[in-house]
């Protein structure tokens, strides 16, 4: 029996893309069931796009700065999006505060890693805060795109144990390791159809 085709994924960075490549390093192996077929950066010197064309990957800048409005930009970002084939979306690190018809033009098919245990810490500075806040118990969130940020529907996560002397630098370091676990694991549960979001907005797991 011949395997199914892998699923054609597009991944959106802004910088160094880290997350992008354990996608792509993934994606290369032989019984794995998505392939990155497009990475565009809103910021044309982002690390990532380099590191993909590296891979023969088609990646592509669209700077902000080269459209009038929030809304054309993000026409632009979807119409790429289209003509690549990409059936899923990962956000990897992409600095961008998508609009809401962005975001329901790829309703349960576009996925984000953040720096967290979400509920906990969502937006920016999540290991200071989460030093500050004296949490012995840290990590990272794989889940699916909604309006509200770093709000939607948990998909994966992994803890990472805070130790007594833990700077932002050292914690995040451990927490990027763990997101490079889960963010293949969670894009591979989707591209098989082991994870859905359904219409109430819950995570579904099981075919
Ligand atoms: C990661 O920490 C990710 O969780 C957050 O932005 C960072 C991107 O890092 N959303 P990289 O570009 O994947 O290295």
């Amino acid at each position: 029996m011949s395997a199914a085709p892998k699923v054609p994924v597009a991944v959106l960075i802004s910088g160094r893309g880290s997350n992008m490549g354990a996608l792509i390093a993934a994606s290369l192996t032989a019984d794995y069931p998505a392939k990155i077929v497009s990475v565009i950066s809103d910021k044309p010197d982002a690390k990532g796009l380099e590191h993909a064309r590296g891979f023969g990957i088609d990646a592509l800048a669209i700077p902000r700065s080269d459209y009038p409005g929030k809304a054309d930009h993000e026409a632009a970002v979807i119409a790429a999006i289209h003509a690549s084939g990409a059936k899923i979306i990962a956000l990897a690190g992409y600095m961008r505060l998508l609009s809401g018809d962005f975001v329901n033009h790829f309703a349960g098919r576009m996925i984000n890693i953040h720096p967290s245990l979400l509920p906990a810490f969502p937006g920016l500075a999540t290991h200071e805060r989460a030093l500050a806040a004296g949490c012995r118990v840290h990590g990272c969130t794989v889940h699916f795109v909604t309006e509200g940020m770093d709000e939607g529907p948990i998909i994966e996560q992994e803890a990472v144990r805070v130790t007594g002397d833990d700077t932002p630098e050292t914690l995040a370091a451990r927490v990027l390791e763990a997101e490079h676990r889960i963010y293949p694991q969670a894009l591979a549960m989707l591209a098989r159809g082991d994870v859905r979001m359904s219409g109430d907005g819950q995570t579904r797991f099981g075919k």
